[in-house]
């Protein structure tokens, strides 16, 4: 379903290339983890696909608007996308951590916490911000692995990166582990 929302030419530009290719990884994997604990598969696999569709639109330095900007593209056709772009990048919603992300781009940030605050979680939200933190452009990784790449791109302390990442999404992997009855490493193959 990406196509329809995807700009003209996108395939012309480098990030977009590694921002479809890391989106195609996400939905996959989402369609596996649904697959085996009860999730509707193809739901999940849309919810991956789109998660990043806002950074498609966006220069370098903007990407931090990414949550967002899909958010707005998304909301009048489908609540339920639009609810998964904004929450991907953040498993915890905490003030000082989402100014941060936004480079101290305070409206960007209070927009950002005002709509987060009022989603409710729910599975496919929580295994989006999973399979994202898993998935490199062609194969997938540990948390910690990812999160080690993401501290030195996003200039993010370590004990940061363990609160608002490693501590919720460890708890997401092992809640859909239990459920899958399988551990969620070795359902990816990931060693
Ligand atoms: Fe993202």
């Amino acid at each position: 379903m990406i196509e329809k929302y995807l700009p003209d030419n996108w395939n012309n530009n480098e990030r977009a290339v590694i921002t479809y290719n890391h989106s195609l990884m996400v939905a996959r994997a989402a369609k596996l983890i649904a697959s085996k604990c009860g999730l509707d598969e193809e739901l999940a696999f849309n919810y991956g696909e789109m998660h990043d569709i806002g950074k498609f639109f966006l220069s370098k330095n903007e990407i931090y608007k990414h949550p967002r900007l899909g958010y707005n593209i998304i909301l009048n056709d489908n609540m339920g996308i639009a609810n998964i772009c904004i929450t991907h990048s953040f498993p915890i919603i905490n003030e000082k951590h989402i100014i941060s992300f936004c480079h101290n781009d305070m409206e960007e940030a209070e927009l950002l916490i005002n709509i987060l605050s009022k989603i409710p979680t729910n599975d496919y939200i929580e295994l989006i911000q999973l399979c994202d933190k898993l998935s490199t452009i062609n194969k997938y990784i540990k948390i910690e692995t990812k999160l080690l790449w993401y501290q030195e791109k996003h200039h993010i302390s370590f004990s940061d990166l363990q609160k608002f990442y490693c501590i919720p999404l460890n708890n997401i992997k092992e809640k859909f582990s239990k459920i899958c009855n399988i551990d969620i490493y070795d359902l990816l193959g990931i060693e």
